[in-house]
């Protein structure tokens, strides 16, 4: 059984941030879904201070192996979180981790110091990378500015900070070494790449937005080599993410060094596909033979 943060886990498969809506599951699976739940934690949505209602559509463009999405932050605000989701995610049968974003660190201090606060909430996660919030501040961009926000977070909780990693800088390992100097507990990687399409025909950006950013199969071997030397760079434990669809994609994760992996774009074709996953990479031998593909899971 793993261990993470000192949080036990049933197995090393969860979910990446904002790409499997529990609460709406719950509504169309009932207590099924609690009885089988696909992931070893749940990780929110991230949260934002105040609501946001997010991007104008189009905000999601298929792409071969992936997707480009800018969906913009949608959700509640700190309260709304905390009164309406908090109490439907906490009778998830799996530790529960908050994602949250701010664009100073006045704010993110509010975020965490209140969601820290709630027993119901086992760890949480640093959004320092979402590419599709135009404050023009990201924090993870810079390695400095992610120290200082660790710095003025860390006093704040003793509960595990994990820091999203943004893979649109040049050295993701320096910002990583920032997050670990700053006092953070474990990093994840990595978030989307920024991306552009455009509709053949019109000439437009295919997202309202215009830009967004690259998820699925198609950043697997770039998240592989960013994680790679994230783990050689720190002492944290490291979650792996980016196109995971398979127990043998997340074994190559393990061996570029996670601890544990997320699956993302995935859910969205397979809402099963955590455990699917999870069961796979059981089959999957340290020496990487031959995972086990047909497997029964119903
Ligand atoms: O909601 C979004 O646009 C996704 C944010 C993110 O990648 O962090």
């Amino acid at each position: 059984m793993p261990e993470f943060c000192g949080i036990s886990l049933a197995h090393p498969v969860i979910n990446a941030s904002g790409t499997f809506d529990a609460i709406a599951a719950r509504r169309v699976y009932g207590d099924a879904l609690l009885a089988d739940f696909p992931f070893s934690a749940f990780v929110s949505k991230t949260i934002t201070p105040e609501p946001r209602a997010g991007n104008a559509p189009r905000r999601i463009w298929e792409t071969p192996a992936g997707m480009i999405n800018s969906i913009g932050l949608p959700n509640k605000g700190l309260e709304g979180f905390l009164a309406e989701d908090l109490p439907q995610l906490a009778e998830l049968p799996v530790p529960l981790i908050v994602s949250v974003m701010a664009t100073g660190r006045p704010e993110f201090a509010r975020l965490v110091e209140a969601v820290a606060d709630r027993e119901e909430v086992a760890a949480i996660e640093l959004n320092v990378s979402c590419p599709n919030v135009h404050s023009g501040l990201i924090v993870g961009e810079a390695p400095a500015e992610t120290e200082a926000l660790l710095e003025a977070l860390r006093p704040l909780t003793a509960k595990p900070l994990i820091v999203k990693l943004t893979p649109n800088v040049a050295d993701p390992a320096a910002v990583a070494v920032a997050a670990e100097s700053g006092g953070a507990d474990a990093v994840s990687l990595i978030n989307t790449l920024k991306a552009s399409a455009f509709d053949p025909l019109s000439r437009e950006p295919a997202l309202a937005a215009g830009h967004g950013g690259l998820s699925g199969p198609a950043v697997r071997p770039v998240a592989l080599q960013q994680l790679r030397s994230v783990a050689a760079a720190i002492g944290l434990p490291a979650i792996g993410m980016g196109g995971i669809g398979s127990g043998a994609d997340a074994a190559e994760f393990i061996a570029a060094g996670a601890a544990l992996v997320a699956v993302g774009t995935e859910s969205f074709r397979d809402p099963r596909a955590g455990s699917r996953v999870a069961a796979e990479l059981d089959f999957t031998s340290p020496q990487g033979a031959a995972v086990q593909p047909a497997l029964d899971l119903d």
